[in-house]
């Protein structure tokens, strides 16, 4: 089977993640006809174009996953704790893009480059991770080739459409008001965001992170089967568009050095190293936009830590961050012959990683 041949149907298509599966979906000229558009009753009927075709927004509900081989859900815990296993029951292969199910045990969290193998044992839903987590995993899988990793450093300049659609119009907004004099207020943040940064991205925790925070610790200890793993974020909102960027800061047990360094990560799938400082060539949200790599640079040997080093990345969230992720996960599900559930393909459970 290809994925041509699939009926895919989009939850949250007229969101920012939703809306980016559409343009990739469309990139692959993926038939108009298989393609069902799900959002809430708001949008039921509003018309988003294709190509020369146009799609009808129709509201999600259960009944509607009837004929659908693959959903990609993007539309918040909520729509996808009301809807996803109620797909799963017509037979759907759900990737859902929210947080709720990613730290379930019995769902995997995946990074195709780093775990593709944990789609093996899914029980019909296939968890993507947060958009600040997965470049970052990408670049440890890489790096831990050289030297186990024994902690790392990381803060994030998470973008507007990182939030969503309503973020990034307030962004535009507040720009617009602030250039002509006028009072900006916020809305979805707790402050203006237009010419100003915000270390608050998610509530706050008891321990003084915040929940984004302690995602990137827990997702990326499950994704990389490393529980071990120590990793402390500071994540940060900034007046950018898209593209989140992350300076990142990784000790290792035993030194690793930057030409070696620079190779892996050039060797890595879905990653691109643009580090050549003397000519200004370092990775940037406006270069990473649109594009499909994690862009690493500014590698060097970390002077605070002996067996240290330190880069930046730029990675687009909606692309890889979000729904090519997502994509490819369904394009490794067939490549594995994975898309019906582990135990109806096996006859019994898979080992649940
Ligand atoms: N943005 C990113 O970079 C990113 C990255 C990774 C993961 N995600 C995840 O993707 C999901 C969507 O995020 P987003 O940034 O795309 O948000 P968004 O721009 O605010 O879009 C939300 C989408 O959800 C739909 N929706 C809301 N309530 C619904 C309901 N009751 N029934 C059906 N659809 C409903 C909205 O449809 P209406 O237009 O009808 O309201 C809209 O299409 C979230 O779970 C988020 O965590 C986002």
């Amino acid at each position: 089977m290809n994925s041509d041949d699939l009926n895919i149907a989009i939850v949250g298509a007229t969101g920012a993640a939703g809306g980016t599966a559409i343009d990739l979906l469309f990139e692959r000229k993926h038939p108009a006809g298989k393609i069902t558009v799900m959002a809430s009753e708001r949008s039921a009927g509003r018309k988003i174009p294709y190509g020369d075709a146009e799609l009808t927004v129709i509201k999600a509900t259960a009944d509607a996953f009837d004929g659908i081989d693959v959903a990609l859900f993007a539309a918040g815990g909520l729509v996808s704790r009301r809807l996803a296993r109620k797909a799963v029951e017509r037979g759907v292969f759900v990737i859902d893009k929210g947080s709720i199910f990613r730290m379930d045990p019995s769902i995997p969290l995946v990074v195709p480059e780093v775990n593709g193998d944990d789609i093996d044992w899914h029980t019909g839903i296939v968890s993507t991770p947060n958009c600040t987590t997965t470049p970052l995993v990408m670049v440890l899988d890489a790096l831990r080739k050289l030297a186990p990793i024994k902690a790392v450093t990381v803060a994030t300049y998470q973008s507007t459409t990182g939030t969503g659609v309503a973020a990034n119009e307030e962004l535009i907004e507040q720009s617009r008001k602030v250039l002509a004099g006028e009072e900006a207020k916020a809305n979805v943040y707790p402050h203006v965001i237009a010419f100003n940064v915000l270390p608050h991205v998610d509530d706050f925790l008891e321990n003084g992170y915040t929940i984004e925070e302690q995602k990137m610790l827990n997702e990326s200890r499950k994704i990389l089967h490393d529980d071990q793993l120590l990793i402390s974020a500071t994540c940060v909102r900034v007046p950018v568009e898209i593209s989140h960027s992350e300076s990142v800061q990784i000790e290792f047990e035993s030194n690793v050095g930057v030409e070696d360094a620079t190779r892996v990560l050039g060797d890595y799938g879905g990653m691109k190293v643009v580090d050549d400082p003397a000519q200004n060539q370092y990775p940037m949200p406006l270069e990473a936009s649109g594009k499909d790599d994690v862009l690493v640079g500014r590698i060097r040997k970390d002077i605070a830590h002996e067996h240290g080093l330190v880069l930046w990345l730029s990675c687009d969230n909606l692309r890889k961050g979000a729904a090519l992720n997502a994509l490819q996960i369904m394009d490794e599900a067939l490549r594995r012959n994975a898309l019906r559930p582990a135990a109806e393909r096996t006859g019994h459970a898979a080992e649940i990683v």
